[in-house]
Parts: structure tokens; C-alpha cells; sequence
């Protein structure tokens, strides 16, 4: 099914991509900066889900931003949404289809540590997926990756070496850390915020990690970037909504996209 969609995507944009970027909740605006840009709707897309979260506008872009081609998700699957595991990471297996070598994975998430603050960027450092299953489980896909793909370098040291340095060069404040996956819908409980403080999260959301275990298996190097949208809940006496979440992603928008803007250019 992803080989037949992806002859259909290089027919209608022929240049491959470099670098594909998962655009997370508030985020979606980035695809407005593509030049040139093909955008395919993800209807459009035969046995491609729909994607219903707020803000998730539900096309992919190809395009050029920061000078090089790029492949932009303005939506992604979670499975909250009832997508399986495996139809979440159908994004990052079509990037590879069509040629790219990087992912930038980004998303809202929920502040853990104390050093965080809302609307902090957070390059994440690694996943703890204890929380959600697995899009490898199941009968492996040799010509994607192999049955126990390595999981101590999912985001990249090389890369996160030069991010640091690209949002310093910058002047945008990079905080770094460890992210959760839990599969929502439902924000979490005070109880459940301080087991994840307890085994080293830093951060916590409902998205991302499922994917980057999707890419580290089909040998696509992985970037992901968080923003903090609100602090966890428990952190603040006060109770949390989507909204909130979707305001603070908004508000960081373009200092959000100049950074992923920059990280395309030079990485
Ligand atoms: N919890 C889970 N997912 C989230 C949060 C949160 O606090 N904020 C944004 N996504």
C-alpha cells in the first residue's frame, strides 16, 4: 500500500526529500512556509487514515524550506484517536518510502520537570514507551528494519550536538530531557505525573515515541523537539484543557518554526 502511495506522491513531486518533519498540535503553520510546495491531502492518500485531532490539519507538504527539499506532515495518527500503533507510524514509513534520511519529530507536551516552564522547547533526549505498544509488534518487515532494532541512540547524538548549537547560534533557549508517551485521550492524574518524575520523565504527551521507534527501525535518523505547552498536571492547582495547550503552541509558533527552520538548513 505505502510503495503504490508513494509512486503517486513522486508522480505529482518528483524531488526527493531530505528531511520529513512531523508537525505536532499548534504547530501546523510551519507548512505555510514551504515554497513551491505540492500539498496532498491526506484523503487523497488511498488507505491513508484521517487525521481528527484539534489543529491537525490532515495534508502532507513537499516543498523547499530552509533550502533544502523537505516533507512536512500537517497531521499526524495517535492513538487515542483509535488508529493502531502501527497506522500511527504510517507518516514516518511513507517518509522513508519516498527517500528521506532525517525525521523531525515535534509535539506539545506537558512540563514533568521543574526546571521546565511553559512554553520552554525541549530537544528531547530520549523515550520511555513503557506506556504504549509497540508498532513493531508483529510479524517484522525485513526489508524495513530488523526484528530487534537497537534503541540506544533513537535521537541522535550527532544531531542533537548540532541543534544545540544551531538554536545558540540563534539566540533560542534549548532546554533537554526525556519524554513519555501515554496514549491519552485523558490528561493524566497527579498520582500518575509523579510515578513518571519517579522514573525519569521529563516531560509527558500523548504522541511521538511510537514514531521514533518506527523510524530509528527503518534507518531514519530521528530529531524531536517538544514544546511545553503547560505543566503537567499536579505541578499547577489549577485543571488542564486542550485549549491551553493548543494557546501556548500558537503563541511559540514563530520562534518554534525558525528553529525548525534552521535545524532543515544545517543538519
Ligand atoms: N499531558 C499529556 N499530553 C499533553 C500534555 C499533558 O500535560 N500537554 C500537551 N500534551
Amino acid at each position: 500500500m505505502l510503495h503504490k502511495v508513494a509512486e503517486y506522491i513522486k508522480s505529482l513531486y518528483p524531488a526527493v526529500p531530505e528531511t520529513a518533519v512531523i508537525l505536532g498540535s499548534g504547530l501546523g503553520a510551519l507548512a505555510d512556509r514551504a515554497e513551491n510546495a505540492v500539498r496532498i491531502p491526506y484523503g487523497e492518500l488511498e488507505g491513508f487514515p484521517v487525521s481528527t485531532a484539534p489543529s491537525h490539519r490532515g495534508e502532507l507538504i513537499l516543498g523547499t524550506l530552509g533550502g533544502k527539499t523537505v516533507l512536512l506532515f500537517s497531521g499526524r495518527f495517535h492513538l487515542y484517536e483509535g488508529y493502531s500503533a502501527k497506522e500511527t507510524v504510517l507518516t514516518v514509513r511513507l517518509a522513508k518510502a519516498l527517500g528521506a534520511e532525517k525525521i523531525i519529530l515535534t509535539n506539545a507536551s506537558g512540563g514533568i520537570n521543574k526546571t521546565l516552564n511553559c512554553g520552554d522547547f525541549m530537544l528531547i533526549s530520549d523515550h520511555i514507551s513503557a506506556f504504549v505498544p509497540s508498532p513493531l509488534i508483529g510479524k517484522n518487515d525485513e526489508s524495513l528494519g530488523v526484528r530487534f532494532p537497537d534503541m540506544s541512540n533513537v535521537y541522535d547524538r550527532e544531531i542533537r550536538k548540532a541543534v544545540k548549537k544551531i538554536a545558540c547560534d540563534n539566540g533560542i533557549e534549548l532546554k533537554e530531557g526525556v519524554y513519555a508517551q501515554l496514549t491519552g485521550p485523558q490528561f493524566e492524574t497527579p498520582a500518575e505525573i509523579k510515578m513518571l518524575a519517579n522514573i525519569g520523565a521529563d516531560a509527558v504527551g500523548m504522541s511521538t515515541v511510537i514514531e521514533a521507534i518506527a523510524a530509528v527501525h527503518c534507518g531514519l535518523k530521528v530529531c524531536g523537539i517538544s514544546v511545553i505547552a503547560n505543566l503537567a498536571c499536579g505541578l499547577l492547582d489549577k485543571p488542564l484543557t486542550s485549549e491551553e495547550v493548543t494557546e501556548t503552541a500558537n503563541a511559540k509558533a514563530p520562534q518554534f518554526e525558525k528553529l525548525v527552520t534552521e535545524i532543515i538548513r544545517n543538519i
